[in-house]
């Protein structure tokens, strides 16, 4: 189908999805929204999360898009279940194709989930998981300190080792085997976390987890672009817009994607 994937997060961090899923499907077009204006999500409250999130897909819908990838966790966790109510089109979220990967790839039964803080106090990660299996122990913690440093390109400092030991001493008492990055800037601090947690420590990315998932159904579901089987493809459009000034989202965008990101566009969210 000829149309563009919509894409959309609370802010820049989304895009560790979508490189997911430029990855894996080259050939489609993308709409990717960034509610930069209303940035973050992750410390607001269920009724205002889904309010905002309602207008992000009107957005997305606007620009016809044939499916959408809620990028944010904060959104998949509190939300998702409302937008699905409210809007016929296929959608999918980063919570269970995270779980999912968790309950496969732990061998002693106990899960750790790291995200913001509504993610963890919504238990949507926890609820994924039993639902697939409910022996298994699952350890939630809220690092909302790992948004600003991943953001701000602290991703190498010794400040960051710090308070990703201070956050993860827990999980490592707590003696998991698996570890959920439930939020879309934590990829970006994955040496990181994963110099401290150790090598036993398995690590699942939510974010290509989903891209993965994406990628099933749109090819399953009769949804790929034509390009897609045409040799040599012709090139895809990948338009960005924003809900504030994109001069930042720029900046981290292009670190976030390692490689220049322009065609941003800003609109007025609260008019959706
Ligand atoms: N995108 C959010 C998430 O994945 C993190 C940033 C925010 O708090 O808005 O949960």
């Amino acid at each position: 189908m000829d149309k563009p994937i919509g894409i959309f997060d609370s802010g820049v961090g989304g895009l560790t999805v979508a490189r997911e899923v430029f990855n894996l499907l080259p050939h489609e077009d993308v709409v990717y929204f960034g509610d930069v204006g209303r940035y973050p999500y992750g410390g607001r409250s269920s009724e205002i999360i889904t309010r905002f999130a309602t207008q992000d897909v009107a957005l997305l819908l606007e620009h016809d898009v044939k499916y959408v990838i809620c990028a944010c966790n904060t959104v998949s966790a509190v939300a998702l279940d409302d937008l699905r109510d409210s809007y016929s089109i296929p959608m999918i979220g980063v919570i269970h194709p995270g779980a999912e990967a968790a309950v496969k790839a732990t061998r002693n039964g106990r899960i750790g989930v790291i995200g913001t803080n509504a993610t963890i106090g919504s238990n949507a990660y926890a609820r994924s998981i039993h639902e697939r299996n409910a022996e298994l122990k699952v350890f939630s913690l809220a690092c909302p300190l790992f948004v600003p440093l991943a953001e701000e390109g602290y991703v190498d400092k010794e400040a960051t080792y710090l308070i990703a030991r201070d956050y993860l001493q827990t999980m490592l008492d707590v003696e998991i085997d698996t570890l959920i990055l439930g939020c879309t800037h934590y990829p970006l601090l994955k040496h990181v976390i994963a110099d401290v947690m150790g090598p036993e420590i398995t690590l699942i990315d939510s974010g290509e987890e989903t891209a993965r998932a994406a990628y099933k159904t749109i090819t399953e579901s009769g949804l790929l672009h034509s390009r897609a089987g045409q040799h040599p493809s012709p090139s895809s459009e990948h338009k960005y817009f924003v809900s504030d000034v994109p001069e930042k989202f720029s900046q981290v965008a292009t670190r976030f994607l390692g490689r220049i990101v322009d065609r941003i566009t800003r609109v007025d969210i609260s008019t959706y």
